[in-house]
């Protein structure tokens, strides 16, 4: 059945929103005409809202139809661990519209796709708030007259604010430039600014804050705005005669609104909300320039914006508030009317790559529902050709962050390779024919199997006498920085570390006479991602990190991703005492910061070289050995024919 979602501002044209104004407009007889008569709205709010959900509650009613509302989903039986996925199915079969509000960046989608109605994003994480906008769009033409050449001055937390998000893009579609005010380390995220210059042909140059600190305090500003006619904006490295003539432009603008946002603390971590934050008074009202520019503010607002400018004729937020009632009736009554009409083909559906192997491409962003519930949406992401130095780049459906690819495979030869810019027709063949396989890590390829392009012989570079001797070495020095064996955890990456893990709980076990124990780490999977290596160890129970004295082993480190996830993972889990690096093989080429405490053998290789331990447990028949060879791309295989 068709039906039209709001999950993202990108889901209405132009025209579509201009409609929906119009819509607005004549709220009042959409009321008297009961255009939602006999239908039912469903709101399902994750976190705290009082416009949002009451303003779409109220719209629905006006237009005749009926509510049934869940205000605190821990009274709901997603207490009780229901996902997202299953809940948007049964609530589906009970309303013709849902209205969700979620913590999670996608998860409004999620519930999209297993929905059988229209559902409206009412804000998702610090992702997008679509119906934010509309109300944002709709109060500046009430106020302006007209979108298209506007500026405004966007102020706050733009890095965590959603209204912020769906904002811009707005504001970019229509021709209005945007300044930012950002707070310090609040600034638009790098895939907000990717999207307005992909999509939007907007691009931004940074200018100093001078005649701005009238109004805001502690903050730098930026400016965006369309590649076409202001040339200047091109410019990201000021030198001092540049930074003269924007400030001329900066200066020179007309500022027809400040849209600003509270810091949104509950998407912080403790401790980093920090203090600066840019404030609105009467002060900047008083401006002889600023005497036609509004205050605006999606709401709640906690001390950002004084109460003194409510008296003020510029102060204009409470209006916009109020228009959430004429807004939210004109949107249900366009969704209404588009599922009546079974209007087709509106949105082309993107072809996406979904990863055909059990291990894929993993979202960047930790609040992504890919990466937070993958039961309720398998990773999916558009590619996006063109990254700087022709870099592959994947952008997740569910909340646009974006990765670089670095390792690609192929499907029925088990074979993976870097991505390389000469690889692209490849890669297009592989991905229509449904046999392209994207990586994080060679760790992932070769956890299921996938082995190089390589070319040349491979050299012997440990033997199982050398291999044992670095194990033993590797004991020994664990325990001579060990401050306490009862606190010892030897935690292995899966699949390899895990195994050297456990010889060197042996040689511990062995020169300490007890038992020391030993864990495993998932990075790929999600749920039980900290184990114990035994399962024949139940009564056991689950694993204590905290205040343990942890020694993480993998076989090889090379950028250092594999381990800085295995941190992560660890530090999400519990705060130990400490945690210290033990490999095999370090073959250098770090990506991130992460030194290891105890290296078996350093090899310095080349890029285009791979190292690989291979190990009596995973290979069964083989003896231990470290082994090294060349790796190649599957073109030049195709050229000389290696195999
Ligand atoms: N603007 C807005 O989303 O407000 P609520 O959080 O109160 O819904």
């Amino acid at each position: 059945m068709f039906r039209r979602n709001l999950l993202s501002i990108a889901d209405l044209t132009n025209d579509e929103i201009e409609e929906i104004f119009e819509l607005a407009d004549a709220a009042e007889k959409l009321g008297a005409d009961k255009v939602a008569g006999g239908r039912i709205m469903a709101t399902l709010f994750y976190e705290p809202s009082t416009r949002t959900r009451l303003s779409f509650e109220s719209a629905m009613h006006r237009l005749g139809g009926s509510v049934i509302s869940c205000s605190d989903m821990k009274s709901s039986s997603t207490a009780k661990g229901e996902t997202v996925a299953d809940t948007a199915k049964v609530v589906s079969s009970y309303a013709d519209v849902l209205v969700v509000r979620h913590y999670w960046d996608g998860a409004v989608q999620a519930m999209a796709e297993h929905a059988g109605v229209s559902v409206i994003n009412a804000g998702d994480g610090s992702h997008e708030h679509p119906s934010q906008t509309l109300c944002d769009l709709y109060t500046l033409k009430q106020e302006k007259g007209r979108l298209k050449g506007l500026t405004v001055v966007i102020c706050g937390d733009l890095k965590n604010g959603r209204t912020i998000h769906s904002l811009v893009y707005a504001l970019a579609r229509f021709g209005a430039s945007v300044v930012t005010l950002a707070a310090n380390g609040m600034e638009l995220p790098q895939y907000v600014l990717e999207r307005l210059e992909r999509e939007y042909d907007y691009t931004l140059a940074p200018v100093a804050t001078g005649d701005l600190k009238a109004v805001v305090t502690e903050t730098d500003a930026l400016y965006l705005t369309p590649k076409q006619p202001h040339q200047l904006a091109l410019f990201t490295q000021l030198d001092p005669g540049l930074q003269t003539r924007l400030d001329t432009i900066v200066s020179g603008l007309r500022y027809d609104a400040f849209y600003m946002t509270r810091k949104q603390k509950e998407r912080m971590k403790e401790g980093t909300a920090g203090n600066s934050y840019p404030t609105i008074g009467s002060e900047f009202l008083r401006e002889q320039r600023f005497k036609n520019t509004v205050v605006m503010h999606p709401l709640p607002r906690v001390d950002e914006l004084s109460p003194e400018v409510d008296k003020d004729r510029r102060g204009i937020y409470f209006k916009q508030a109020a228009y959430g009632v004429p807004v939210r009736m004109a949107l249900l009554k366009f969704l209404f009317a588009q599922n009546d009409t079974k209007r087709a083909g509106v949105k082309k559906l993107p072809t996406w790559f979904e990863s055909p192997e059990t291990l894929g491409p993993q979202c960047a962003n930790p609040n992504c529902i890919t990466v937070t519930e993958p039961a309720s949406a398998r990773r999916k992401f558009d590619f996006l050709a063109g990254g700087p130095g022709g870099a592959l780049i994947l952008r997740c459906l569910y909340c646009d962050h974006r990765i670089k690819v670095q390792l690609v495979g192929h499907v029925k030869s088990k074979r993976y390779c870097a991505y390389d810019i000469a690889l692209s027709d490849t890669i297009k063949d592989w991905f229509e024919n449904k046999e392209l396989a994207i990586f994080d890590s060679i760790k992932a390829a070769e956890e299921i199997g996938y082995e190089p392009y390589k070319s040349g012989p491979q050299r012997n570079i440990m033997d199982e006498t050398a291999i044992e001797n670095a194990v033993r070495d590797i004991a020994r020095q664990i325990l001579r920085d060990c401050d306490d064996p009862d606190r010892l955890l030897v935690l292995g990456i899966r699949s390899k570390g895990s195994y050297l893990a456990q010889r060197i709980a042996a040689e511990l076990a062995a020169a300490q006479k007890r038992k020391i124990e030993i864990g495993e780490i998932e990075i790929y999977g999600s749920g039980d991602e900290i184990r114990r290596l035994f399962r024949a160890e139940p009564e056991a129970g689950p694993l204590n990190l905290k205040d343990r004295e942890i020694v993480l082993v993998d076989d090889v480190i090379y950028t250092g991703r594999t381990v800085k996830n295995a941190l992560d993972i660890i530090f999400r889990s519990a705060r130990p005492k400490s945690v210290r690096l033990a490999v095999l093989i370090d073959r250098g080429h770090r990506e991130v910061p992460v030194k290891p405490n105890y290296v078996g053998k350093h090899i310095p290789s080349s890029e285009r070289e791979r190292v690989r331990v291979k190990l009596r447990e995973a290979e069964h028949d083989e003896k231990d050995k470290v082994v090294i060879y060349s790796i190649i791309s599957p073109v030049e295989q195709q050229v000389g024919g290696l195999g």
